[in-house]
């Protein structure tokens, strides 16, 4: 039977209410453990056993009230720690003002946002989208139709590097140097060249090989997943020159090494080389979900109305929050405090190395380090993490062999101590 106009207008009002008085159900306030991840969630992840629940600055505590250090940061994103008041501040304005309105419509915080990143940077165009490997998906494409576009549709390939990590779609996964990430899921994106990195006359031969064919090198500047390698200034420059002289974009994965990590509002600005596509995710935000491609007005040009887009990338509530993490981030005193954070790191690591003994290799940037187990401990850096969880440190990996360190940009010097302290009771308990 049809639903009477009065039905249907009384319906209409019940549900056009508005009142905060609406009660949550059950669901939304039933106690909650880390068993039911097991029973619940795809099982891709192996979460630790607690369950964080709150966060302040560099310290997090579980359900239990038990407090952890935080040297992780997510992994390298929440980058002013939890919670930062001015990120709170940007969240919550922008939260009573507008969330979303469709890439129909442009919006004040994307434009703002857009203007301090090419304002700060090389670049002239901007693309938001909502994670790392969709920002290097957009890269990849973008590289291939400018390649497309001004020279034919032979100059496809794209240089990456083994060990690189560029995400899990299925053209970054292939395009990431790692061939665990990227098997099973075929056909496979063709296309894809892997080099050492670091290795000049890997590079060199390519270009020398086929340097028509290639449309990218797509490079961290140093490789985070990988293992902490840092690139070299000569390979990282090779890159440089080789693209410009056989017409191929230099793109940039900063995805983790930029906004501020390394001391600078991005790497490349360290390393003496200029990008022309530029990949930035994690602490943009620092913990609010957004990428970004950073590219030339020229390279932009290649891509018209429709050609690439996505539903949530560029909404306001990303770009306020993003907004505000830039500009607490791009001064000089927190970009010099991240150098200052990395010469207190390495001296109290190079302590805990000589009263220990367990670092092959200290090495990294900012606040971005790796720690490579000495050869006793090969394979060990994830009994690292796990003991450090229980001594109450979150923590990282890079890889079977290193444990990695990526705090929040603005950790204090308190955090800093406390958090080595925990570091090495782990270091004890895991290596025995
Ligand atoms: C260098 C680099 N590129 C890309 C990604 C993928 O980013 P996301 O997980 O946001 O897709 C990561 C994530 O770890 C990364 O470290």
């Amino acid at each position: 039977m049809p639903m009477s106009e009065a039905s249907a207008k009384a319906l209409v009002a019940a549900t056009t209410r508005r009142d905060a008085g609406i009660v949550p159900s059950a669901a939304a306030t039933a106690p909650v453990t880390r068993a039911m991840f097991d029973e619940l969630m795809l099982p891709i992840y192996a979460p630790a056993p607690f369950v964080p629940v709150r966060g302040e600055g560099s310290r997090v505590w579980d359900q239990d009230g038990k407090m952890y250090i935080d040297f992780a940061a997510g992994v390298a994103v929440t980058s002013l720690g939890h919670c930062h008041p001015a990120l709170v501040r940007a969240l919550t304005e922008q939260a009573h003002t507008l969330w979303h309105v469709s890439n129909w419509f442009t919006n004040e915080p994307a434009l703002r946002l857009a203007r301090r990143l090419v304002e700060h940077t090389f670049a002239e165009r901007v693309f938001f989208c909502n994670s790392g490997a969709e920002a290097n998906e957009a890269a990849l494409k973008l590289a291939r139709r400018y390649a497309h576009d001004r020279f034919g549709p032979k100059k496809f390939r794209v240089i990456s590097t083994l060990n690189s990590f560029h995400g899990r779609t299925l053209f970054t996964v292939t395009a990431g140097g790692q061939a665990k990430y990227a098997s099973g899921f075929g056909p496979n994106p063709e296309g894809i060249t892997h080099i050492a990195y670091n290795d000049v006359a890997a590079l060199e031969a390519q270009f020398a090989q086929a340097g028509d064919t290639i449309c990218a090198v797509l490079l961290e500047p140093m490789q985070g997943e990988g293992g902490m390698t840092p690139g070299t200034p000569a390979f990282l420059q090779a890159a440089r020159r080789l693209c410009t002289t056989h017409g191929a974009l230099l793109v940039l994965d900063e995805i983790q090494s930029g906004m501020g990590r390394t001391g600078a509002l991005f790497s490349y600005m360290q390393k003496g080389i200029v990008p022309d596509i530029l990949t930035s995710a994690k602490g943009l935000a620092g913990g609010f979900p957004i990428g970004a491609l950073l590219t030339t007005a020229d390279v932009a040009s290649v891509f018209g109305v429709g050609v690439h887009g996505t539903t949530f990338g560029g909404n306001p509530l990303a770009c306020a929050v993003a907004g505000a993490a830039f500009d607490v981030i791009n001064t000089t005193e927190v970009l010099d405090g991240v150098k200052a954070r990395h010469a207190l790191f390495i001296e109290g690591l190079k302590a805990i190395d000589a009263r220990r003994n367990v670092f092959a290799d200290i090495r990294g940037e900012g606040v971005w380090i790796g720690c490579e187990l000495a050869a006793a401990w090969k394979g060990k850096a994830m009994d690292v993490v796990r003991a450090a969880g229980d001594a109450g440190l979150m923590l990282l990996v890079a890889g079977p062999d290193v444990v990695r360190i990526a705090p929040s940009l603005v950790i204090s010097l308190d955090e800093i101590l406390e958090g080595l302290g925990r570091l090495e009771k782990a270091l004890d308990q895991a290596l025995r």
